[in-house]
């Protein structure tokens, strides 16, 4: 029996041509759109999209911190670091999503790609190569403190701006989670004995 040979559109190459489109920007990031129904004026939403994107860079640099110590950790608590610095990515992937809808919902427009992460993040950028423990530590704890101390100036704005939907969630879905895991890191710089008591 005869296969049909597939049909080639006749309009093929409008196709292939529209796999190379390029054109101007929709928005400029640091604007804010106009058209959503919302009670704040467009200044108070492009100041807020200001902070709110310092937040998601550094939160996203905190995010891939954690995939990175997730690879590059060692030493007889491999396993269990191994694990919760892996946990903790999987809740900045979280967070990171939650600033970012944030920002659109308020008109503004999302850092996103890590080039320009990169250069906005107040966060000092790690080596590339591996680090011990204690230093991939510390390094994660200053970035939590870093990004906690900017939840409690951002809310507070948030709060005398009128802004009440992202003063909760800077403090319930960005401050919280950092806050629990700061506890659950910073408890692997405590000196303790591992098998005789002092
Ligand atoms: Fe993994």
């Amino acid at each position: 029996m005869a296969v049909a040979l597939k049909k080639v559109p006749e309009n093929r190459d409008l196709v292939t041509q529209n796999w190379h489109q390029k054109a101007r920007e929709i928005q400029k990031f640091g604007e804010v759109t106009e058209s959503l129904p919302h009670r704040l004026d467009a200044d108070t939403r492009r100041e807020m999209c200001k902070k709110l994107n310092q937040l998601l860079a550094d939160s996203i640099t905190l995010r891939d911190m954690y995939k990175k110590h997730h690879w590059q950790v060692a030493g007889p608590t491999f396993y269990s670091l191994h694990l919760l610095f892996d946990k903790h990515f999987e809740e900045q992937v979280e967070i990171v999503d939650t600033i970012a809808e944030r920002i659109q919902l308020l008109g503004g427009v999302s850092i996103a790609m890590g080039g320009d992460v990169a250069e906005l993040t107040k966060i000092q950028s790690p080596p590339r190569g591996r680090e011990e423990l204690p230093v991939q530590i510390a390094r994660l704890l200053a970035a939590h403190k870093l990004i906690m101390e900017d939840c409690h100036k951002i809310a507070e704005d948030a709060d005398e701006a009128g802004d009440d939907g992202t003063n909760d969630m800077v403090v319930s879905d960005v401050l919280r989670p950092n806050e629990l895991q700061s506890w659950f890191i910073g408890q692997h710089l405590v000196d303790m004995p591992l098998t005789h008591a002092e």
